[in-house]
């Protein structure tokens, strides 16, 4: 959802915003603008639509001359998506501009303060108000202001202020809303995420909540709520600017499926160590692993997708039992959990508004936290006792893959640590499962290639289909719900993924003639089980495309189209057949003719309820 990037420093700021605003638009918004300081003045311009129309408003950035300025990417939540609605806001005297990602909870409360004060409103949004109340408490100091503002503020923010009187520097501030601080020789950035700033520079300051920066041409301070001044460790990014751009591909999804041998491998390299799963970066004990009886996964979209394959394979090896819930439902439900609970939050933004407030909500009932992120530093990362980073790289297409991937990679590998502290398993299974993880890499890499061309022929068969089916038993089942909702989200086919023992159970009355039904028959001992349900529908009319491991070739005589994936132990299927699933559905999506990267209605982070 909404980006940010600011910048002051020797170089004309406008061309860098528009730069850093391009490269957070896989973010997902519907307008844009910037506020550039000059002469004591702040010229703002911004417009509903893509980037490309705020470059031609300013000529690229040359009609904007000044070296200090914010960006912004809008998607909208108070008001439509319109000119007057975008951001930067201004405040009623002109001296201030902000930009802001999240929501001001109390805006409305802000609002009627400011309005009793003279104050006059020109847009819907809850972010002007932060403009007229920087504006109402500035008396000629910024970080005063800013202080006094922020204190009034209820809610989720990450924001940029840009002050006329303040040449040489802007102030930022964040809550529960990513913000981070890139330092370089030619001047410093804000920016919502490290893709905006990574081509200026690798050196990074993650902020924690509500500390202010005052973002200078020479350099940065950090304050806290008390205007003291504080130390920030400076942290160097590990990825290169290359993992933010397309490398050739036509599209950053299909680049970034093709990245996943190598995503997993990074998840892996780190944790083993003479065949043994190392997880040096959590504290957990075997003592506090006993102490557990009950884990909970809880997440977001393909993130959940994942926790539904962790859910499995955890049960199978730990012996404890899993539940997994939508982040949504569980943090209204009243769940029951306390300190013996286990809470996994799995995330790769590490800001989805939903997965957040789960965590806190794990955190209130006592339960111990473990969080499962892609994005360094990110609000998730930061709230969890303990994290495991995927180290997938930046992902940028807004339909995920390699960070599915590398989640699933990473439930793997903690399945496996928490087997053998626990004793769950003999000591010589997991060291056989260990060998298959670390095969996993490999195996998708020889079979990217052939995949490819098939996956692309079959899309060319099925791509006018409609309301088609994913079937699949257990880890199956876990993967047809990915493999559906990557079709969904990227090509707009409505399909839907069911347990197959489940249709005949209401479902199996949609099944007509020429229905497209995709079974996923890679669990070896319920081969025959899925093989009776092709036959069921099959026998009312349904084309079925199925997919098995090699050693089921038999199923070509079962499915009008079988797709043969390479084969491991059972419980990392999933890892191995989500390749095809995420390759057809990017061809079905390229053959309609859809926007593959970015798709309609759809954000990258969710960052609102
Ligand atoms: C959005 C994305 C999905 C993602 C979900 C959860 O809906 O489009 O691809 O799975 O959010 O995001 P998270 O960053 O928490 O994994």
């Amino acid at each position: 959802m909404c980006g940010i990037v600011g910048f002051v420093g020797r170089m004309e700021a406008a061309p860098i915003l528009l730069e850093g605003l391009k490269r957070l638009e896989y973010r997902g918004y519907d307008s844009a603008g910037i506020a550039i300081e000059q002469d004591g003045k702040i010229e703002i311009v911004k417009t509903k639509g893509r980037i490309c129309c705020l470059d031609d408003m300013t000529d690229g950035g040359k009609k904007t001359p000044g070296t200090l300025g914010v960006g912004h990417t809008r998607w909208a939540t108070h008001g439509e998506p319109s000119d007057v609605n975008s951001h930067p806001h201004r405040s009623m005297s002109g001296k201030i501009a902000v930009v802001h990602n999240g929501i001001i909870e109390n805006y409305m409360e802000l609002r009627e303060y400011l309005r009793k004060k003279g104050f006059v409103f020109v847009s819907d949004t809850d972010t002007e108000v932060v403009a007229h109340l920087v504006d109402y408490y500035y008396k000629g100091d910024l970080l005063e202001a800013m202080v006094k503002a922020v204190n009034r503020l209820e809610g989720s923010y990450a924001l940029g202020v840009v002050c006329a009187d303040y040449p040489d520097r802007f102030a930022a501030v964040r809550k529960a809303s990513p913000l981070i601080v890139g330092l370089s020789e030619e001047g410093n950035f804000i920016a919502s995420d490290v893709t905006a700033l990574i081509s200026y520079t690798k050196r990074v300051v993650y902020l924690e909540d509500d500390e202010i920066v005052l973002v200078g041409r020479e350099g940065i301070q950090a304050f806290n709520m008390n205007k003291e001044e504080i130390d920030k460790p400076v942290s160097e990014v590990t990825w290169n600017i290359d993992a933010a751009e397309k490398g050739g591909y036509e599209h950053f999804m299909l680049k970034e499926i093709m990245e996943q041998p190598a995503a997993i491998r990074e998840t892996i390299r780190p944790r083993l160590k003479e065949g043994q799963v190392v997880l040096d970066d959590i504290q957990l004990t075997a003592a506090d692993l006993q102490n557990f009886n009950r884990i909970v996964i809880t997440a977001c979209g393909s993130a959940y997708h994942a926790g539904v394959v962790g859910k499995y394979v955890l049960e199978e090896l730990t012996r404890i039992p899993v539940e997994v819930d939508l982040a949504s439902e569980f943090r209204y439900r009243q769940p029951i959990i306390d300190e013996h609970t286990l809470v996994v939050i799995i995330s790769q933004s590490g800001e989805t508004a939903d997965t957040l407030a789960a965590l806190k909500e794990a955190k209130r009932l006592g339960a111990r936290t473990l969080s499962i992120v892609n994005v360094v530093g990110s609000a998730i990362a930061k709230e969890s006792d303990d994290v495991l980073y995927t180290w997938a790289g930046p992902e940028i297409a807004v339909a995920t893959t390699k960070a599915y991937s590398t989640q699933l990679t990473v439930l793997y590998l903690f399945a496996l640590y928490a087997a053998g502290l626990l004793g769950t398993r003999p000591a010589a299974e997991i060291s056989r499962l260990v060998q298959a993880l670390e095969a996993l890499p490999d195996q998708i890499e020889a079979l990217l290639p052939a995949c490819k061309p098939e996956m692309q022929r079959l899309a060319a068969i099925f791509y006018g289909c409609e309301n088609l089916f994913f079937i699949g038993r257990n880890l199956d089942y876990a993967a047809a719900l990915e493999g559906s909702l990557k079709l969904k989200e990227i090509s707009y086919i409505h399909s839907e993924a069911y347990a197959a023992g489940e249709l005949k159970h209401g479902t199996i009355s949609l099944i007509d003639e020429g229905r497209l039904v995709i079974a996923l028959c890679c669990q070896d001992r319920l081969f025959d089980k899925m093989r009776s349900n092709i036959r069921e529908v099959k026998a009312r009319g349904a084309v079925v495309m199925a997919l098995a491991t090699a050693q089921n070739k038999a199923i070509a005589e079962s499915a009008d189209q079988a797709v043969l994936v390479p084969e491991t132990d059972p419980l990392f299927m999933a890892s191995l057949e989500v390749v095809p699933l995420q390759l057809f559905a990017y061809y079905v999506a390229s053959a309609n003719g859809c926007d593959i990267d970015k798709p309609r209605n759809l954000a990258k982070s969710v960052t609102v309820e």
